[in-house]
């Protein structure tokens, strides 16, 4: 398979550091550049993470842009609550030993497809404040990538941060309405939490598995999603932790993961009682589809991506 030149945004916390993982130790992709905002932890938190994250792979080459401090109109609330206070399951990892770039996430999501029109495949894995934000200085900014992909929302109203609502579009629900409205079925792919709810579980008997790997990335794998663990049981009720970011990742690395899928029209719902909320027209009057929605995924073919991804021998030190 040919390898895809990415730019991933992410809060890395510790489902984002998994899908930072997936892209960089696998070798189906080549990380140009990693933008960070707030989220699941404050920037410099996720800033951090995603440094840490990077250099388990041993991919210290890789710019780190931070971004936004808070959603556009909303003071930022975090999942610290589900991701631990460090973002990585409170598990005391060293500081990296790389430092952030200086140019913000903004300029860099704006500059590198130009410097590369439609090259570059964009992974969203976070609030869309920094993808809000380009698109409302270059409205035309979606057309300069190859594909995006994000994962936000929830498709089935099923939600996790509120009862209808998933976290990422919740955050920043003016980010998120804005990223809907500038989107193409052609152009962007959307995964919402009802595809990890539904095919990208952690079962007790997968984290085993992933336990008995015992290389050091499997290990960081279990360690950093402990914290998750605990929400998934106490809060979501699923059969173990769940990987929303991973499985868009595993999705723009092999869109071949899908089974299904839908071309339709989405909104973001902005106002208190149902914030964040996905608003999808289904009628036959609809408007014309805006995005295309990514309804089921191979679970057997994505943990296999994860199993051999965390199996697969330590790659060279990438100091571009
Ligand atoms: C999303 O919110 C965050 O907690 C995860 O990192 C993921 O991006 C899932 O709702
Ligand atoms: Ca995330």
């Amino acid at each position: 398979m040919p390898t895809r030149p990415l730019i991933i945004d992410t809060d890395t916390g510790s489902d984002d550091a998994v899908a930072l993982l997936l892209a960089t130790a696998g070798g189906l992709s080549d990380v140009r550049a990693v933008t960070t905002v707030a989220g699941n932890v404050p920037v410099a938190t996720s800033t951090r993470n995603a440094l840490i994250s990077l250099e388990t792979t041993g991919h210290t080459g890789v710019p780190v842009h931070p971004g936004c401090e808070r959603p556009m109109m909303r003071s930022l609330t975090s999942a610290q609550h589900v991701h631990g206070e460090d973002g990585m399951g409170d598990t005391g990892l060293p500081d990296p030993t790389q430092s952030p770039e200086p140019t913000h996430a903004i300029d860099a999501l704006l500059t590198y497809p130009r410097e590369h029109p439609g090259e570059l495949t964009l992974v969203t894995l976070a609030p869309l404040t920094n993808i809000a934000a380009a698109l409302l200085r270059d409205p035309q900014l979606f057309t300069r990538y190859r594909h995006v992909y994000c994962m936000a929302g929830a498709a089935d109203t099923c939600g996790n941060i509120s009862p209808t609502a998933e976290f990422n579009a919740w955050a920043d629900p003016e980010a998120a309405r804005i990223v809907a409205r500038a989107a193409t079925p052609e152009k962007v792919t959307w995964v919402g939490w009802d595809v990890s709810r539904k095919d990208a579980v952690m079962t007790p008997a997968d984290q085993q598995h992933l336990q008995q790997l015992g290389t050091p990335l499997a290990t960081f794998v279990h360690r950093i999603n402990r914290t998750v663990g605990d929400w998934a049981r106490d809060v979501t009720g699923l059969a173990g932790y769940d990987l929303p970011d991973p499985v868009t990742m595993a999705v723009a690395l092999d869109p071949g993961l899908i089974t299904e899928y839908e071309e339709a029209h989405v909104d973001v719902a902005v106002g208190e009682e149902a914030r964040g909320q996905m608003i999808i027209d289904r009628r036959v009057s609809a408007p014309t589809p805006n995005m295309t929605l990514v309804r089921r995924v191979d679970e057997a073919g994505f943990k296999r991506l994860l199993f051999d991804t965390v199996t697969s021998p330590a790659p060279a030190t990438d100091a571009r």
